[in-house]
């Protein structure tokens, strides 16, 4: 049973089998190739992009998707082993995730952070407990660690692009927000390029460090498909000759339930993070703008890059569509 919740899951050669069938079945539709199979789709937080490209997924490929939002119609849920579940919590994810998986063929799962910082989100509690206890294939639609859906749309996106990642140099670069937001997407864009052989390029103001896990894991993709890594405070630096610039909001290496969370202070600080068509000229000239979306205009983004024909950022949502397809496909054995 292949469960996919992290790159690991599929490493640089698995990246790769998924991006090429995705690219295959993008030029040629393969028709219901999940017929009369249904995709439970736990989602414990809000979505756009995710829940309607799993669900065309599975509508068109001749399955179905029934669509769990927690705590609106569905108990809310509790992950914590032994946990006296005396509050809001009604039902435990030991017995939820393996009843569920009496009904579908598979399960994805949405779910943030919790908010007790990087190393509860590195230990991704809630995925992990529906993958321990399900009977079938669990997907991640997004977990506190990763998104690894969003990265392989990136990577195809990429690809698509310029025709290869193989030593593409592309910038991740940190960007203005209203709040601290979870890192799984930057995980997830930084794994998948790495595994995908791109030159990687991470700007981030001081204290924003990714996970050092993450990290490592990274490195050892892009040593194996001959691809780099490097990281900087420098932003323009980063960007010079970039031919993709990333951008994502993250929130600081020691975030916590309690960590402070002075707004003001943060935009005024690092409101010259948010890429602008100057920031995009120090990239290369044919460089594309990504970004996984939603995307707050004008704070976490300038208009003028978000709508320069440089950005890819709807092609990019969707891509999930077809990588999704792919990935399910492969999950099931190819
Ligand atoms: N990028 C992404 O996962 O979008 P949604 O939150 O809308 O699903």
């Amino acid at each position: 049973m292949k469960h996919v919740t992290r790159i690991q899951d599929l490493g640089p050669e698995g990246v790769e089998a998924v991006l090429s069938q995705a690219a295959a079945w993008k030029q040629k539709d393969p028709g219901h190739i999940f017929p009369g199979k249904l995709l439970g789709m736990v989602f414990f937080n809000p979505s756009l992009r995710t829940r309607t490209s799993f669900e065309a997924v599975m509508l068109r490929a001749g399955g179905h998707a029934i669509v769990l939002d927690v705590g609106s119609g569905v108990w809310k849920l509790e992950d914590r082993p032994g946990a006296v579940m005396n509050a809001d919590r009604a039902e435990h994810i030991k017995e939820a995730s393996p009843v569920l998986s009496r009904f579908v063929d598979m399960l994805g799962i949405r779910t943030f952070s919790q908010g007790g910082g990087d190393e509860e989100d590195e230990a991704d509690p809630v995925i992990n407990a529906f993958r321990k206890w399900a009977t079938v294939p669990v997907v991640s639609m997004e977990s506190a660690r990763e998104h690894p859906c969003q990265g392989l749309a990136d990577a195809l996106t990429l690809r698509e692009t310029f025709g290869t990642t193989k030593k593409l140099p592309v910038t991740l670069t940190w960007a203005p927000h209203i709040k601290p937001l979870p890192k799984a997407v930057p995980n997830s864009f930084l794994l998948s390029a790495a595994a995908a052989g791109c030159e990687v390029r991470v700007a981030h103001p001081p204290g924003f460090d990714l996970h050092p896990a993450v990290r490592a894991e990274a490195e050892a993709y892009a040593k194996a498909t001959g691809g780099s890594i490097t990281y900087t405070h420098d932003q323009d630096e980063a960007l010079v000759g970039s031919r993709a610039v990333y951008a994502k909001s993250w929130g600081p290496t020691a975030q916590t339930a309690s960590t402070p969370t002075d707004v003001a202070a943060l935009l005024a600080s690092y409101s010259g993070w948010m890429p602008t068509r100057r920031h995009m000229a120090k990239a290369a000239k044919d460089a594309a703008f990504l970004h996984c979306l939603p995307v707050r205009r004008n704070v976490e983004v300038a208009d003028e890059v978000l709508d320069h024909a440089s950005s890819r950022v709807v092609d990019e949502a969707g891509n999930r569509y077809h990588v999704q397809r792919a990935l399910l496909a492969w999950m099931r054995g190819g």
